[in-house]
């Protein structure tokens, strides 16, 4: 599968008065043209800080961010000026969906102001795919591509089955339900025609019935437009139903990764072993991991996962572990068997 993005030893650090946050220890991800990854694991342990990462988006100066590479579409995004990303990649190749749809909607416009005012500045037929002069276009907004931008918006409105699409052009955010407007907020994170999306635990803040439509309806918009989407979610069972690859993380640094299906038939990381039996079984019984996620203004050295790991040895505690597998990739000195191998 072509590389679309590829992201080699990310390093954020946060600097704060209670001292530095190291919140991403050295991560490494790709994601395939159209291909749908969850980036999966419990709270805390670094998923909105990768996604903003990619964005471009932690608070300066606060963030100090490292990496050997951070790639998209063949550009290194780190060598790039922020006004560069921010006219002609952020919001237009690389789109968000956040956790909290009311926050990133205006509530003093309507939804078709919004909608307007995006495609005016990043749809495709806005930015000049080669770098130079700001084109006429951007400094007014033709009535025929305003028209034509209009047309795209109500079709994606159905696409995102938005009932009586003209009325919801009318409408504030306020007087849609949470499901409409996280239906909205796809729809604008799709209009761009974008290679990538970012989404940041896009369900969470929705009650469970509505979360399996959205799901649904994003996993099937994205594959029939062949867009790859960085999914980030605290639960296995959402990264189940929608993604193609999981990507584990746990305390700012990732631990596995493999294809769904591999993945969940036999996790080889003693962390992502322990949080598959953590989840609630049909009997009731879930086995919760002793011991506690690590604070991460000092986190544990080598493996952050040492101090709660029965398989602990000397390396385990002053090295962090290198990346073995090529398809299913682990992160660890004494992964459990792949299926099939023998013991070593
Ligand atoms: N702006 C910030 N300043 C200081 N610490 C932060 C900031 N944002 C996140 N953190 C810390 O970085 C770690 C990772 O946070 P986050 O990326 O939000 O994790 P997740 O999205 O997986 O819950 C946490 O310890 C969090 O407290
Ligand atoms: S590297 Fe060591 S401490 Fe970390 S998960 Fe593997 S066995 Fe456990
Ligand atoms: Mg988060």
């Amino acid at each position: 599968m072509t590389e679309l993005l590829a992201v080699r030893d990310l390093v954020v650090n946060y600097h704060t008065q209670r001292g530095v946050v190291r919140a991403l220890d050295g991560v490494s991800l790709s994601i395939g043209k159209g291909e749908v990854v969850g980036l999966v694991g419990e709270s805390g342990c670094g998923k909105s800080t990768l996604a903003r990462a990619i964005l471009g988006v932690l608070p300066a100066p606060a963030s100090e961010v490292k990496a050997a590479s951070l790639s998209f579409g063949g550009e290194n995004l780190l060598a790039l000026a922020s006004a560069d990303i921010a006219r002609r990649i952020r919001g237009r190749r690389i789109t968000f969906i956040p956790q909290d749809p009311y926050g990133s909607l205006n509530p003093l416009f309507t939804i078709g102001q919004q909608m307007l005012d995006l495609m005016q500045w990043k749809s495709p037929l806005a930015i000049p795919a080669r770098r130079g002069a700001w084109p006429a276009l951007l400094t007014r907004y033709p009535a025929a591509r305003r028209a034509r931008d209009r047309a795209a918006i109500l079709e994606m409105l159905e696409a995102v089955q938005i009932p009586n699409p003209e009325q919801a052009l009318a409408k504030l955010p306020h007087e849609l339900s949470g499901g409409q407007r996280q239906r909205i907020v796809i729809a604008m994170a799709l209009l761009p025609q974008p290679e990538l999306i970012i989404a940041d635990e896009p369900t969470t803040a929705l009650d469970v019935t509505i979360q399996a439509q959205i799901l649904r309806l994003l996993h099937r918009e994205v594959k029939r437009r062949q867009v790859s989407v960085l999914f980030t979610t605290h639960d296995l069972g959402t990264a189940w139903e929608i993604c193609d690859r999981i990507l584990v993380m746990y305390a700012g640094q990732e631990v596995e990764a493999a294809p769904t299906a591999a993945f969940f038939a036999a996790p080889r990381h003693p962390y992502t072993a322990r949080l598959l039996q953590s989840l609630p079984r049909a009997d009731g019984v879930a086995q919760d991991i002793p011991g506690e996620i690590p604070s991460l203004l000092s986190p544990p050295p080598g493996c952050r996962f040492h101090p709660r790991c029965a398989e602990a040895s000397a390396d385990c505690r002053t090295k962090r572990p290198p990346v073995t597998g090529s398809a299913h990739v682990v992160r660890c000195y004494h992964p459990l068997d792949a299926p099939g191998e023998a013991a070593a």
